[in-house]
């Protein structure tokens, strides 16, 4: 196989840019993803790829639930704000307004829109990521908006 290829065509995927937020009991945290796609109407599922080393992901395996935040065009900076690690910069949603979901999830109130899933399955044995499949259990669109994408940004995630 070609390298360069492979990085060029799956960079081609076109993405959005989310806000995920996780909770573990009262400890509430956030991360920038962007490898999520519906895969059921009914139920309603989405699956989100989420790094096996992350501390997010431990936090979902634990309390099993999760929110995707949905950014307008001009909220590139918040997107940016939630790549840094925990581990690095310590409670990324302190300065964020936000609040507890119906899940317990955090729910940005900038956010143009928002959907709140709980966890029903985590695969991808073989992959650097697990692929963690949760069905939408509530959701909000208070800002009609166009969501900001992967493109917008100028960032790659991929390849
Ligand atoms: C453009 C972009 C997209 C990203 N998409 C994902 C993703 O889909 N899944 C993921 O696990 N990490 C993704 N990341 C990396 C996380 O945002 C980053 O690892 C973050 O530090 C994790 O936060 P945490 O350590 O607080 O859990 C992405 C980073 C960037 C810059």
């Amino acid at each position: 196989m070609d390298l360069q290829a492979k990085k060029t065509a799956l960079r081609k995927i076109p993405h959005g840019v989310y806000v995920v937020g996780v909770k573990q009991g009262t400890q509430l945290n956030a991360f920038t993803a962007t490898w999520l796609t519906q895969v059921s109407f009914t139920p309603p599922l989405v699956a989100l790829g989420i790094k096996k080393d992350s501390h997010s992901l431990e936090m979902i395996r634990s309390d099993r639930v999760f929110s995707v935040n949905l950014l307008g065009k001009s909220q590139k900076p918040l997107a940016e704000h939630f790549v840094k690690p925990a581990s690095v910069v310590g409670e990324k949603l302190k300065d964020v307004p936000h609040r507890p979901g119906k899940t317990g999830a955090p729910v940005l109130e900038e956010a143009i829109a928002y959907f709140e899933c709980e966890v029903r399955e985590i695969a991808n044995e073989h992959g650097d990521h697990a692929v963690v499949i949760g069905e939408v259990v509530e959701a909000g669109a208070p800002k009609d908006e166009p969501a900001l994408t992967l493109m917008d940004t100028g960032w790659h995630y991929g390849g």
